[in-house]
């Protein structure tokens, strides 16, 4: 079964995220009314979607059905592992308690968990790209050994055998039969809703009902425009390209991009994480290896590695990384925290179904 390690550590990012869910019901007046809350809706601050829901209209049984699977650990090879164990809502989807990912009999996987929100304006994931469609993610968890260790056939299988599963494929598609494709759509469903708009950030940048910053958090984002959204673009906060961000200076251990494409040229390279919701989902980078923001922030400023792949970004005027004081520092996270979308992370549209928690 799934362990989680480093306990204390994690209480205390409860406690940090509980802290971030409190500030947010005081504000609860300030928020847009929802008309329908399973229509898809673009933020007025976003680019255009990627994912097309015309081809798979989103109802309210369509939904459903892809939260369950989602919280469904008989999709896993020993009924014990759901997305939703690794994929923690109240991180943003992200998982607190392992740098790398732990799967079924507890197996190690060799990335970090990544954050789940705004999906449907991703044009490729995985830290190196390896899937290009959102209805084709759940197949490389199911099927990953160190994941959730179960074959395509196995999992329709086992879900023709639960009388639950025929009728809610059947409100949801209007069939009676289970199959992969309609797994697939009723998943992509639910991971195409999971939009993240609602930040401190979101309704400063729409002037939504006199939302103001501080003074750090306003110099925060001065300095992360000048020295970080280059990458990390957009109201996304990524650029959906793939980088060498200097973490190492020999990727034998994990080739990233390369993987993908074969092309040494991409050797090191990962893709450029969305920063939202970013003070709940440490550690970061593809193999967790930074706790804190401010760990990554030092990496920024005085711990990038050479390698023939670094950003040229990262590279300018013959000096690695991007100079920053401590001060400077402790104003990029005050702004780093206004990403935090506490109504996201505490949605109960996007909660376990069953357990009713996100927390189990
Ligand atoms: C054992 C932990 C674990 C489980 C269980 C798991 N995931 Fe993941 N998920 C990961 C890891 C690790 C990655 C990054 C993989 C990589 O980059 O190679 C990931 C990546 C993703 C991504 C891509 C996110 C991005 O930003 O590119 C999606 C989408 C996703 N998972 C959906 C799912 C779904 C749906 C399920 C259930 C069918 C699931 N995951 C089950 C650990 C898990
Ligand atoms: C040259 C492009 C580039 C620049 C500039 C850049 N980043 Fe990144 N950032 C990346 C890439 C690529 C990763 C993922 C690297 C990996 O995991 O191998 C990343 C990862 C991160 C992460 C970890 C997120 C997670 O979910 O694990 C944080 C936080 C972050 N960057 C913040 C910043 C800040 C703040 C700045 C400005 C001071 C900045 N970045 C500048 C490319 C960039």
């Amino acid at each position: 079964m799934f362990k989680i390690k480093l306990r204390p550590y994690w209480l205390l990012c409860l406690a940090v995220a509980g802290a971030f869910i409190g500030c947010d019901r005081s504000q609860k007046g300030t928020e847009m009314p929802e008309p329908d809350p399973y229509a898809f809706v673009a933020p007025a601050n976003f680019p255009e979607s990627v994912y097309r829901f015309q081809n798979n209209p989103v109802t309210k049984e369509g939904f459903e059905l892809g939260r369950m699977l989602f919280y469904d650990g008989r999709l896993s090879g020993d009924n014990s592992v759901s997305c939703g164990t690794c994929h923690r809502q109240t991180f943003a989807f992200a998982d607190h308690s392992h740098d790398l990912s732990h799967g079924v009999g507890n197996k190690l996987g060799n990335r970090n968990t990544p954050a789940m929100a705004n999906l449907a304006w991703m044009p490729e994931f995985f830290w190196d790209g390896g899937a290009n469609h959102l209805e084709v993610t759940p197949l490389n968890a199911i099927t990953n050994p160190v994941e959730m260790g179960e074959t395509l056939k196995n999992v329709i299988d086992k879900l023709n055998g639960m009388p639950g599963y025929r009728e809610k494929f059947r409100a949801a598609f209007g069939h009676d039969t289970i199959n992969s494709q309609l797994m697939f759509r009723a998943m992509a469903q639910f991971t195409g809703l999971l939009v993240s708009a609602n930040s401190r950030y979101d309704r400063y940048v729409r002037r939504e009902n006199g939302v103001e910053f501080t003074a750090d958090e306003k110099e925060g984002l001065q300095l992360f425009t000048a020295n970080c959204a280059s990458c990390h673009a957009t109201d996304l906060f990524t650029d959906h390209s793939y980088r060498n961000n200097g973490l190492d200076s020999d990727f034998a251990r994990d080739p990233g991009r390369e993987i993908v494409t074969s092309d040494p040229a991409d050797r090191g390279k990962f893709k450029v994480p969305s920063l939202r919701n970013v003070a709940l989902t440490m550690p970061y980078m593809h193999n967790g290896q930074f706790y804190t923001l401010r760990r990554v922030l030092d990496h920024y400023a005085s711990g990038v590695k050479d390698s023939p792949t670094l950003d040229p970004l990262l590279r300018q005027n013959g000096r690695l990384g991007i100079p920053l004081t401590e001060d400077q520092k402790t104003k990029l996270i005050a702004f780093l925290n206004t990403l935090t979308d506490a109504a996201f992370c505490n949605d109960p549209r996007f909660r376990d179904p069953i357990n009713n928690s996100t927390d189990q």
